[in-house]
């Protein structure tokens, strides 16, 4: 639509509605009355931007941040470390668990720590992080610790509650969750968001949006939450939005867990990729409550690349993560791996699928 938003025309009063709705459907995703939005043209570019804002603000001689995070935040942090002369600590990764544990990370944080940035799940591993635990321990450590959280990965495969989890900033990107690429969706805690920033200078010190709204990117977010509440209102009768939220959110966690324990123990008369000889599960760690639905594989007779190659001709698609990667190179190094194959199905997959696959899998390993 041609309108812009910030005029007075019927068309654009309409514009200004649907990003309300919109920005009140992030907080409804969210859990937060609070704090200022900033929706940016991708996930990376919002958490550069949040980043920068604490690091070159918040006193500090050091900031710490984990091995596993994606390159759009563990390159902010490096960057930003630099710039500002402060240490960057990085924690370890657990090769049992595919994660981060919380005793490693609360370790290297002290009075002089500016900023902890740590993501919400990898998407490496699937394994999710105890950010709840995490920050109730890090500010026992250093209290009102400014804290970021990358949940692209996590967002699509949970709920998350910044009520329970008090961050400064946090990310996801819609096209993780059936949205379209174009924008990446950040929130700011009220201290967070009044820290300098970019700004028109006439407007509110927390607002952080830089130029014209785009409006078909909130229209985007109430598409996605509509389609998550719908599916919470099968198995509940609230008709608050946020409990649908959360209940439908509830439910693609529990169709994905079932999906996940297919994958690995198998379904029907289809063997799952624990049994598979030839095939290597990583990262598989026994409590499934712990992990997003995502799997690792190598294969004993392919390279992941052609592993990729084999099941896209049989109509599948996974993606290889090689130690060459910029995506995930680190990540891999750090558990000693030189490359897997990512499997990274979604809970509109049925139990069929999964057999389909499984059954592809296993063809795989006899070529
Ligand atoms: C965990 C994580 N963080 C951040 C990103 C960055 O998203 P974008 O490239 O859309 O900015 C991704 C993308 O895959 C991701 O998986």
């Amino acid at each position: 639509m041609p309108d812009c938003p910030e005029r007075i025309h019927e068309r654009a009063r309409y514009l200004q509605d649907v990003q309300a709705r919109g920005e009140s459907d992030i907080r409804t995703m969210l859990n937060t009355r609070d704090g200022s939005i900033y929706m940016s043209l991708t996930a990376s570019a919002a958490m550069f931007d949040m980043v920068r804002a604490i690091m070159e603000n918040v006193p500090g001689t050091n900031a710490v941040t984990t091995i596993l995070e994606h390159p759009s935040s563990f390159d902010a942090m490096t960057y930003y470390a630099q710039r500002t002369d402060k240490a960057l600590r990085v924690a370890p990764s657990n090769p049992e668990t595919g994660g981060v544990d919380v005793d490693e990370i609360v370790a290297l944080i002290d009075a002089d720590t500016a900023l902890l940035s740590v993501m919400y799940a990898s998407n490496i591993s699937g394994a999710k992080f105890d950010i709840e635990t995490l920050v109730e321990r890090a500010r026992a450590k250093k209290p009102g610790l400014f804290i970021i959280v990358d949940a692209v990965q996590h967002a699509p495969h949970g709920v998350i509650d910044l009520q329970k989890t008090p961050v400064d900033g946090i990310n996801f990107a819609p096209y993780k969750f059936f949205g379209c690429r174009g924008s990446g969706v950040a929130w700011l805690s009220p201290r967070a968001a009044m820290l300098p920033h970019h700004r028109l200078a006439a407007k509110q010190q927390a607002a952080w949006e830089l130029g014209s709204p785009a409006p078909a990117q909130f229209a985007v977010v109430s598409e996605i939450v509509d389609y998550v509440t719908w599916i919470g209102g099968h198995f509940s009768d609230a008709t608050d939005r946020r409990e649908l939220f959360v209940q439908g959110m509830h439910r693609i966690e529990l169709h994905e867990r079932a999906l996940l324990h297919a994958l690995l123990d198998g379904h029907g008369a289809q063997r799952g990729l624990r049994q598979m000889v030839g095939v290597d599960v990583f990262w598989d760690h026994p409590d499934l409550t712990r992990r997003d639905l995502i799997i690792g594989v190598g294969f004993a007779n392919l390279h992941p690349t052609d592993a990729v190659r084999e099941y896209e001709r049989r109509g599948v698609i996974v993606y290889e993560r090689v130690a060459s990667s910029l995506y995930s190179g680190r990540m891999l190094d750090s558990f000693s791996l030189p490359g897997a194959v990512r499997i990274s199905p979604l809970h509109c997959h049925a139990p069929g699928d999964v057999e389909r696959f499984l059954a592809v899998t296993e063809e795989l390993t006899a070529i």
